[in-house]
């Protein structure tokens, strides 16, 4: 817990809580791509399973790591090795790309001055830390870095190499676009980097769609049902017998929802979501929590997003079922505790993928093994 009490302020002792961060807050996106992850030791006992059917795969376990915490093939193989089934690469693009300065991450809480809504402020809290593990929430303004495709091609291929039986990587990209581009250009940006992680060897390809739109630069790609469609059929057409996944972001509207995946979905094979949520995020003084221009909104995760990720999930599994298509859902957004990831499974997602935790619990794998075991112990002695 060394690293923890840096940015706690103070040292934790470890009855108070069992975070062990892979990332340390404090940290650039760049000390993390070159000296992560934050990774001593592992849980004592056997490698988690429970197999589950995943497209063509016999996953090891219906957990993995969404998007974002696994930077680069030393992060992939690290938690390939704790036994998570779905491996998701960070998105990468068409060029290198600068991070933002840090801070990147912070653990957060609501602010209590207001209701909880879209105008609803968090604030990074250093005693958050004490909280327990099932109601850790953070922000995260990483700025969607990326290393030049020369590097992560390669890069990709080694992360590939690393994952055992059962374990598949899924490599996101995300376009970029042009100023004053146009809707095929971002496209064509999204096709070629998705083309490239295909050669590289992706077992999946996922297309993030919470990226500026083009043209009107408020929403995001995933708002947009024509642009969200150019952009999975120009990718689907590059990659050939890859599977493609879609990931999309949060809707308040369920209407928009249906719309957006009923343009999408005769050319997906799988869809991930939710991303993270945005909104303001301040320091204990009320002032923006990370600096620059841009920024004075992030990417919120973990328990403050839970029952909003799950109503999308439950609303994406429910209109895929009205189409008759087995198109399987990997659900992101608000697993904190092992049940929590049985939830998403009754809905009826395939898998459940992990952001926030995979971060700050990243033993989490253990704890669902050890729960799913416990629990079918009880079920026998009933
Ligand atoms: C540090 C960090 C970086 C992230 N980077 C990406 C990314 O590059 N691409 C993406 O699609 N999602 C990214 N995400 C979003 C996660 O994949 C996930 O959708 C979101 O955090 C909600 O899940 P959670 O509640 O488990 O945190 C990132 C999340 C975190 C915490």
């Amino acid at each position: 817990v060394e690293h923890l009490s840096k940015w706690g302020g103070e040292k934790l002792n470890d009855s108070e809580h069992m975070l062990k961060p892979t990332w340390d807050p404090a940290r650039s996106f760049q000390w993390h791509y070159h000296h992560g992850p934050l990774l001593d030791g592992m849980p004592h006992g056997e490698l988690p399973q429970q197999p589950v059917t995943f497209l063509s795969w016999q996953l090891r376990l219906p957990l993995g790591v969404a998007a974002g915490p696994l930077a680069n093939a030393r992060f992939v193989a690290a938690y390939a090795r704790l036994g998570y089934s779905l491996l998701t690469y960070k998105s990468v693009r068409s060029r290198a790309w600068e991070a933002h300065p840090a801070p990147i991450l912070g653990l957060v809480r609501p602010d209590g001055r207001a209701g909880r809504s879209s105008a609803t402020r968090y604030v990074v809290d250093g005693t958050a830390s004490r909280l327990s593990p099932a109601e850790l929430s953070s922000a995260n303004s990483v700025g969607l870095p990326s290393p030049s495709p020369e590097e992560w091609r390669a890069d990709v291929r080694r992360a590939r190499e690393s994952l055992g039986q059962g374990q598949v990587l899924i490599v996101s990209v995300v376009g970029t676009p042009e100023p004053g581009g146009s809707a095929e250009q971002l496209a064509d940006d999204f096709a070629r980097c998705a083309r490239w992680a295909g050669e590289a060897g992706a077992d999946i390809i996922e297309v993030n769609l919470s990226c500026p739109n083009v043209h009107d630069g408020r929403g995001d790609v995933y708002l947009d049902p024509s642009l969200s469609e150019l952009v999975v059929s120009a990718t689907r057409a590059a990659i050939g017998h890859v599977p493609l996944s879609a990931k999309l972001g949060y809707y308040a509207d369920v209407a928009l929802l249906r719309t957006v995946l009923a343009h999408i979905r005769p050319y997906v094979d799988a869809l991930t979501l939710i991303n993270a949520i945005k909104r303001p995020v301040i320091a204990a003084d009320g002032h923006p929590y990370f600096p620059g221009a841009g920024r004075e909104r992030a990417g919120i995760g973990g328990a403050a997003i839970r029952a909003l990720a799950l109503g999308n999930v439950r609303s994406a599994v429910t209109f895929l079922r009205e189409q008759g298509s087995g198109i399987p859902v990997i659900a992101v957004g608000g697993v904190t505790a092992p049940g929590h990831v049985d939830e998403y499974l009754a809905l009826g997602a395939a898998a459940v993928a992990l952001g926030t935790s995979a971060i700050w619990q990243p033993f989490f794998s253990y704890d669902y093994a050890r729960f799913q075991a416990e629990q079918i112990g009880a079920m026998r002695k009933k």
